[in-house]
């Protein structure tokens, strides 16, 4: 009996005559045209049918290894990379920061280099410095490097998770309305989700306190051409304006840790102003989403009862994780067939 076909063929049917492009490493996704997104969310609902199984098991990644690289804490975005690996019958090795001969002091070049020797496929990192995954993708020829975060650059994973929330909630991206709200400043969720959605067609307002929005993009100084993505995308302190007639609105996480600098007079401000609340968005569209990458500061960025009301898509977005992870993985490991070995997998 045939249990499974083999999700190559199953993203293959379930979006006729798109194949994904070949790519070695997926860093951000301002290097990302709009049909490559659409490849990579036709391949996730392809592979969220995988998910649906009694068996969660396909063998496309059998004889592949994975190896998660963080030097930062995560729950969501780690345990997705290594149950999406797992799906798929990669194998899936979880290195961290603490235990590895990182602590005694070996680089993060000698440390991808090691990973290389042994054989490793895929590498995951999540590194507090911004621009680590580009450095690895730089010097590891035999790699495919995913960014899982790093520092205030970029979360391309988050980014194209949040995408397909959306798309698969509101049957399209192009010509809906976003606000992305808070602490976009330190946000690299902003910054992936910003190309991200701009790319797909959306047009993107980004809201907070004027201290919080990134001067070299929005500040007075900015000067975009007229087709560069990120043109169209606006800006509105004003939050109560800018949720007027929204199908999205997205808290960010405040992050309290990188708040020292005075940004804004204090929290309760704060909260008063940028509050994602039940009030709010009410003056949004109907059936305008919620959305929150994780991990939230509840009663902060968002009011606890929004987060986990009807509109909420949060724990979706976290569900969604696992089948976009699925995706990329299959597309960085995807430029050479698929063993005829691994094929014979789904003859049972
Ligand atoms: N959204 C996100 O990156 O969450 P984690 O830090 O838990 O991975």
């Amino acid at each position: 009996m045939t249990l499974a076909r083999p999700s190559h063929e199953i993203a293959a049917a379930a979006a006729p005559g798109v194949q994904p492009a070949v790519r070695q490493h997926v860093l951000d996704l301002d290097d990302f045209t709009r049909d490559e997104i659409t490849a990579v969310l036709d391949n996730t609902t392809a592979m969220k049918d995988i998910l649906h199984r009694d068996i969660k098991k396909a063998p496309t990644l059998r004889g592949r290894l994975v190896v998660t690289l963080f030097y930062e804490a995560s729950t969501r975005t780690r345990v997705s990379f290594e149950e999406a690996g797992k799906v798929l019958s990669a194998d899936v090795i979880n290195v961290s920061e603490s235990g590895s001969s990182v602590e005694k002091g070996e680089s993060l070049l000698n440390t991808g280099l090691t990973l290389q020797a042994m054989g490793v496929d895929v590498v995951a990192i999540r590194h507090p410095h911004s621009g680590a995954p580009n450095f690895l993708a730089r010097h590891l020829p035999k790699v495919s490097v995913i960014n899982a975060g790093d520092g205030l650059h970029a979360h391309p994973t988050q980014a194209l998770l949040d995408l397909y929330t959306v798309r698969s909630k509101l049957g399209r991206l192009e010509g809906l309305k976003v606000v992305i709200v808070g602490d976009v400043l330190h946000s690299r969720v902003a910054r992936s989700a910003l190309w991200g959605f701009a790319t797909a067609g959306s047009q993107v307002t980004l809201s907070g306190p004027a201290t919080l929005l990134p001067p070299e993009l929005f500040g007075p100084d900015r000067y975009l051409p007229a087709d560069h993505p990120l043109a169209s995308v606006r800006i509105d302190t004003d939050l109560d304006r800018a949720v007027e007639s929204t199908d999205v609105v997205m808290a960010l996480r405040l992050q309290n840790e990188r708040q020292a600098g005075g940004f804004f007079p204090s929290l309760r401000e704060y909260i008063r102003r940028w509050q994602v609340t039940e009030a709010r968005m009410a003056r949004a569209n109907p059936g305008a989403l919620v959305m929150h990458p994780g991990p939230m500061n509840e009663g902060i960025e968002i009011s606890s009862s929004l987060a986990h009301g009807d509109t909420s898509v949060i724990e979706e977005q976290v569900t969604n994780g696992v089948a976009v992870r699925m995706a990329l993985l299959y597309q960085v490991c995807g430029a050479a067939p698929i063993p005829a070995s691994s094929r014979d997998g789904d003859k049972a």
